[in-house]
């Protein structure tokens, strides 16, 4: 795991608490009884996929978002050590595994394979990110500011060995936040949290002062999600 892989955990309280969650439709593709999260973290998507009743096993490797995510004592949810290219869950066993946020952190080769491996024969594999909608002048200009991507990282991965053609959906939606917690939002972004301390103070306060005299802000975000089947 590289250094931006690893810099969550030290943000972990905030990280859950200005994180977006993800919107039911976004799962309209998970079925089945277990789920497999990879990359839980703090569980913002576990949560979301216990909602309609299904058991998940929560894979997080770094221990600071694992231990906020058990914190959470979220009903069905088994919380386990693992990263996606090692994933500790038996051979054929889950109807979904999932990655929110997370797809872009693995080797895709190994990540795909292990997926496939505890996967059953029908099983999909999907991918969610919460991107900041970009249609959105005040939106692009901060993702600008903080020196974000401007494309959905999905966009350069489309193919994964042992699967069928990806199937792209997009899903539009707002987290509602106040004005001092949208900057801190950013702050969470390993691409901000991994600066040097004054050059990110720069980027934060000028964040700051684009969203000066809202006290709230409702901060848009199309939901893309990759799914693949097993074939
Ligand atoms: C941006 S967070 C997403 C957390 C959560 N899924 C969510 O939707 O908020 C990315 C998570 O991936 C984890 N991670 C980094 N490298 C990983 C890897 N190779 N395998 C599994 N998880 C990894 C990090 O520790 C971090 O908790």
């Amino acid at each position: 795991m590289t250094g931006r892989a690893r810099s969550f955990g030290r943000l972990a309280e905030d990280y859950d608490r200005l994180r977006p969650g993800y919107p039911p439709a976004a799962l309209a593709a998970v079925a089945g009884d277990l789920v497999v999260d990879v990359g839980a973290g703090t569980g913002k998507l576990t949560a979301a996929v216990t909602r309609s009743g299904r058991r998940v096993v929560a894979v997080e490797p770094d221990p600071a978002m694992r231990s906020v995510l058990a914190d959470r004592g979220l009903p069905g949810v088994e919380v386990v050590d693992g990263t996606a290219e090692r994933v500790p869950v038996g051979t054929g066993t889950a109807s979904a595994v999932v990655y929110g946020q997370s797809w872009h952190w693995a080797d895709p080769v190994a990540a795909a394979a292990e997926a496939r491996r505890v996967l059953v024969d029908d099983g999909v594999l999907l991918q969610l990110w919460n991107v900041p909608d970009l249609a959105v002048d005040w939106v692009r200009e901060l993702n600008r500011i903080a020196g974000l991507p401007d494309v959905a990282p999905e966009v350069r991965r489309s193919e994964l060995p042992g699967f069928g053609a990806g199937e792209v959906t997009r899903v539009r939606w707002e987290q509602t936040l106040g004005a001092p917690d949208l900057v801190r939002l950013f702050s969470t972004f390993s691409r901000v949290s991994t600066r040097e301390p004054e050059d990110r103070e720069r980027m934060l306060a000028s964040i700051r002062s684009s969203v000066e005299g809202r006290a709230v802000v409702a901060y848009p975000y199309v939901c893309v999600g990759v799914m693949y089947r097993r074939s």
